[in-house]
């Protein structure tokens, strides 16, 4: 734990396996990833997104030339989302999953080993305490967090 921010801890941050890395059966292999790196995990479920609640998630990014197809894809098969846990979270997690462009991605990254492009690029992480806290919100109930 490293302090506080809004008085919200800034020691989790949110991730969704995406529709493409949960088609090709690689959800096991990433969690299994993700809890070696040290990350507890406090609130886990697979769902799907309807293109309405996949566009609601992605509103920041309505302007963009990519959201019709961010929105579709979001919205194409079951994903699994969670909330995880460890020092320096969403920084941690980011150097985790690498470049949200496969191809620029670290060796070893999720993406690296996971992701076929930059639309389908296996997982996300929030990019921010404040955005971790927003998008917990939007999956997970108090009850649902452990
Ligand atoms: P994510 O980290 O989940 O947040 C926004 C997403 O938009 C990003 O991952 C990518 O999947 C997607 N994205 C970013 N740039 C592009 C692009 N040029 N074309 C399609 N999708 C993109």
């Amino acid at each position: 734990m490293r302090g506080k921010k809004n008085g919200f801890m800034d020691n989790r941050t949110f991730t969704m396996i995406k529709p493409d890395a949960f088609a090709k059966g690689y959800s096991g292999a990433i969690i299994d990833k993700i809890i070696q790196a040290g990350f507890k995990i406090v609130a886990l479920k697979m769902t799907k997104l309807s293109a309405e609640k996949a566009g609601e998630f992605y509103a920041i990014h309505k302007a963009r030339p990519f959201f019709q197809e961010l929105v579709d894809f979001m919205s194409s098969g079951p994903i699994v989302a969670a909330i995880l846990e460890k020092d320096n979270a969403v920084a941690d997690f980011r150097t985790l999953i690498g470049a949200t462009d496969p191809a620029k991605a670290a060796e070893g990254t999720i993406r690296k080993l996971y992701a076929a492009s930059v639309g389908e690029n296996a997982i996300h992480g929030s990019d921010s305490d404040d955005n971790e806290k927003i998008e917990s919100d939007f999956f997970f109930s108090v009850l649902e967090r452990f």
